[in-house]
């Protein structure tokens, strides 16, 4: 029977993170907005009020300003660049400017005009950050007053997004007295408590990348980047079961959007284990109908409790049956009550890969009967986005398969370690 997940800090793993509210979820709660908007600093809930002046005489932030727009950067798995841009375009209609961070295969940096808010609905990439790029020779210059700011400002700017208590730097050199008196000045400004390992904010510091360097010089300067939200935009709250195997959850948003989100469409989760696919899918947009399809009770019931964590299993619940995936006339009798008499427009599925569900013997005819099964449960204009590292033998099933699906190019993922590929085929 799987277990309660322990909680982690991120969704670092294939699988997402804790179910459990994350620590910045609660301190999100303890730390109300100020009447001018403004997050309360930690302990002062509800206080308005110019950040603290500081003792020396410094004020090295005066009233966090709202940047008119913010330069953001999105992080990703490495071959999800398309798919990201795809859903920037999607839900971020006033973003522009999207441009590859230079020497990254996995990020893009975008301009977005207004409040950050809309960035935490994004559920393909890992990260948020906003970016803050200061024309200096070295970090000792960002304790002037100025630069600072700019950098409190970023720190808000992300708070008004989800609360945090504390903050900790990602930098070469962070031990150095140059950031410990960073530290001072941002916890003086925000109230932010500098925790070096566990801090909820992360302030990402690096060598500027690719922009010019000031005038006359080849500097590159410095960035900074204040992450959004006390945790990633990966870290999945829904996921309450540790079930062995589930799929990445950014993975999962892709494989939807890829598929196409429409909300018309009955979607079938086929193998669908602790029901990753199924849960991603039907949070990114709404469906006509959601069953998700395993012959493990196991698996069913870790699905029900993620379902039930998502705000899901509300009517019209998905329906979760026991079934034989790659059996096309056991699939089509099961699913005859819960899709109405009607094909799927949508089918998901990542097939077990030999370590920890199946074997690589039986991966063949795994493969080649859930394609044969899909088919025999897809509507017209169907499609099956299919997640799986066993990239050979998809190769000839889906070359078998050649009169029942046509195939799109597939999308090599890298994560982890492993290269697994998404494959979205349309029924013929
Ligand atoms: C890689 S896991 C799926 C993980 C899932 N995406 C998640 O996030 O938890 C593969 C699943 O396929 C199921 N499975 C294997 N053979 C099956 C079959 N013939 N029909 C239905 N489900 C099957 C296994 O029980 C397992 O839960």
């Amino acid at each position: 029977m799987p277990g309660r997940r322990p909680p982690r800090p991120a969704d670092g793993g294939s699988a997402g993170r804790t179910g459990r509210p994350a620590r910045g979820e609660r301190t999100a709660r303890a730390q109300q907005p100020t009447r001018d908007g403004r997050p309360a600093r930690p302990g002062q809930a509800g206080r308005t009020g110019a950040p603290r002046q500081e003792a020396r005489g410094r004020r090295p932030a005066d009233r966090p300003r709202r940047p008119a727009a913010s330069t953001v950067e999105l992080t990703f798995l490495p071959g999800l660049r398309d798919v990201v841009a795809a859903e920037v375009a999607a839900l971020l209609p006033a973003a522009h400017g999207l441009r590859d961070v230079p020497g990254r295969t996995d990020a893009v940096e975008l301009h977005l005009p207004g409040p950050l808010a809309p960035v935490a609905t994004l559920r393909t990439p890992v990260a948020a950050w906003v970016v803050v790029h200061l024309d200096v020779p070295r970090p000792k210059s960002f304790a002037s007053p100025e630069h600072l700011q700019r950098i409190v400002d970023a720190a808000y700017a992300s708070l008004r997004v989800a609360g945090s208590s504390s903050f900790r730097f990602e930098a070469a050199g962070s031990d150095s007295a140059a950031f410990a008196r960073l530290a001072d000045l941002i916890h003086e400004a925000t109230g932010l408590r500098h925790a070096p390992d566990d801090g909820d904010l992360v302030v990402r510091v690096r060598r500027g990348t690719g922009r010019t360097g000031r005038a006359g010089t080849t500097d590159p300067g410095w960035d900074v980047l204040v992450r959004v939200g006390p945790r990633p935009l990966s870290a999945r709250t829904w996921r309450v079961v540790d079930y062995p195997g589930a799929a990445n959850a950014t993975i999962a948003a892709a494989m939807s959007r890829l598929g196409g989100i429409v909300p018309t469409d009955r979607v079938v989760n086929l193998m669908c284990g602790s029901g990753t696919l199924l849960v991603e899918r039907l949070l990114a947009g709404p469906a006509a109908a959601g069953v998700g399809v395993d012959t493990s009770p196991d698996a069913l019931d870790a699905a029900r409790q993620n379902l039930d964590a998502a705000g899901l299993r509300r009517a019209p619940a998905p329906a979760l049956l026991a079934a034989d995936a790659t059996d096309p006339a056991a699939l089509a009798a099961a699913l005859a009550g819960p899709l109405d008499g009607h094909g799927a427009d949508l089918l998901l599925a990542d097939p077990p890969w030999g370590t920890r569900h199946g074997s690589h013997a039986a991966s063949p005819a795994l493969h080649a009967g859930l394609l044969r099964a899909a088919h025999a449960v897809a509507a017209p204009g169907a499609r099956l986005v299919v997640l799986t590292h066993e990239v050979r033998v998809m190769e000839r099933v889906v070359a078998d398969a050649a009169d029942l699906w046509a195939a799109r190019e597939p999308v090599r993922v890298f994560a982890k370690g492993h290269h697994p590929r998404i494959w979205v085929l349309d029924r013929r």
